[in-house]
């Protein structure tokens, strides 16, 4: 085994090139063996781009070399499981790109085989790693805002559904809309400033109204615009609402992909008896409490950390160390149970059980 970790990245489109790529060349003990895409357009551009490892075009290739020892999936979602179960049977470690997967049965399997194979098997809950976000924890964990009994997460924006009609809209490919590829990200982030209580009822509503009319949707930006397809599918969520019963605090939330708004909110309040965040999404936050009969509130700012080079290089910690952090799946399954609960409460209009 070389001293370096040799690692492939499986699909090469905007987040593995935004992210996985840049952090990986970044740390001086990684060496980038493959970089794999079915587009093979993609995996030869990125060798070209970033001047080493060799394009594959398709991962099963790779799976014998023994030389590799991790893999970043940053394909679509219907293939974060199959993908990342592939490399564990074959020995690798894996971070695999949020959500876990479309559905809790796959994520859940997931799990079973990260257990079984006691490979790494982190997913990329970037917000994890993230300043601002670690420095809420903190003051929750102190006490600073005493018994946290709520908190609302608004993730809605104006307008702002990502590749309208490619895998982004396309249940079997996604999974879902907002909830899954936004609402995982507030869900997660919640659950982990908390101290991970443990979800035990969920109630929602998933609406698909503003972006179910492809061709009349306007919008002014769009992410993986590459992937938006006029003629393609729309059945997923672009709007949602939920209350989530857990342990510890009551969770809410209204969030959406498009909602005729006017002006985009995102952002987390935490409740508590002695004081309250609200914490701006990927942003800093303002803290809420009294003293001496006064009520107070205290404005923070922080330089900000890229959290998707802590989230990779704590990932190769991992590798390296046989180490779980706190991306690790044990901990991602919960946000996945609970948004299955969601999904399942819009079908049935009725209040969900997690098990
Ligand atoms: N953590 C974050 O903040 C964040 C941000 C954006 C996207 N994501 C997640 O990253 C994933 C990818 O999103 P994206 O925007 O990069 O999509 P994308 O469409 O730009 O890239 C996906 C790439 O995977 C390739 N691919 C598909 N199936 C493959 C297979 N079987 N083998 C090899 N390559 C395959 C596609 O050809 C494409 O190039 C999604 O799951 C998304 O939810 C996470």
């Amino acid at each position: 085994m070389s001293e370096k970790v040799n690692v492939a990245v499986i699909g090469c489109g905007s987040i593995a090139n935004c992210a996985h790529i840049p952090a990986y060349l970044k740390l001086p003990d990684v060496n980038i063996k493959y970089f794999c895409d079915i587009i093979p357009e993609r995996a030869d551009a990125a060798v070209e781009k970033y001047g080493c490892g060799k394009a594959v075009y398709d991962y099963h290739e790779i799976l014998g070399d023994p030389e590799l020892e991790a893999v970043s999936v940053c394909t679509h979602n219907d293939f974060h499981s199959i993908i990342a179960i592939d490399f564990m049977k074959a020995g690798k470690h894996v971070l695999s790109e949020k959500p876990a997967a479309r559905i809790l049965s796959e994520a859940l399997e997931m799990q079973k085989v990260a257990h079984e194979t006691g490979k790494i098997l982190n997913i990329g809950v970037c917000n994890r790693f993230g300043t601002q976000v670690n420095n809420v924890k903190k003051l929750i964990d102190e006490g600073a805002l005493g018994e946290v009994y709520h908190v609302y997460a608004s993730f809605r924006a104006h307008r702002s559904i990502p590749g309208i009609g490619g895998d982004f809209t396309r249940k079997a490919a996604s999974g879902g809309g907002a909830l899954i590829d936004w609402g995982v990200h507030y869900l997660d982030l919640i659950l982990y400033c908390c101290g991970e209580p443990k979800p035990l009822t969920a109630s929602g509503e998933a609406f698909c109204k503003l972006g179910k009319d492809i061709k009349d949707y306007v919008y002014t930006s769009m992410w993986a615009e590459d992937t938006a397809d006029k003629n393609g599918v729309y059945d997923v969520d672009d709007s949602v609402v939920g209350i989530i019963r857990t342990d510890g605090p009551v969770i809410s939330f209204n969030g959406a992909w498009a909602q005729n708004i006017g002006v985009s909110e995102t952002y987390i309040d935490f409740m508590g008896t002695k004081g309250g965040i609200r914490l701006n999404y990927c942003g800093d936050f303002t803290y809420y409490s009294t003293k001496d009969g006064m009520l107070t509130s205290m404005q923070t700012e922080s330089r900000h950390n890229n959290f998707y080079d802590e989230e990779i290089k704590s990932f190769i910690n991992c590798v390296k160390t046989g180490e779980h952090n706190q991306a690790y799946i044990d901990y991602a399954i919960e946000t996945s149970k609970i948004m299955q609960a969601i999904y399942d409460s819009s079908e049935s209009h009725k209040e969900i059980v997690i098990e």
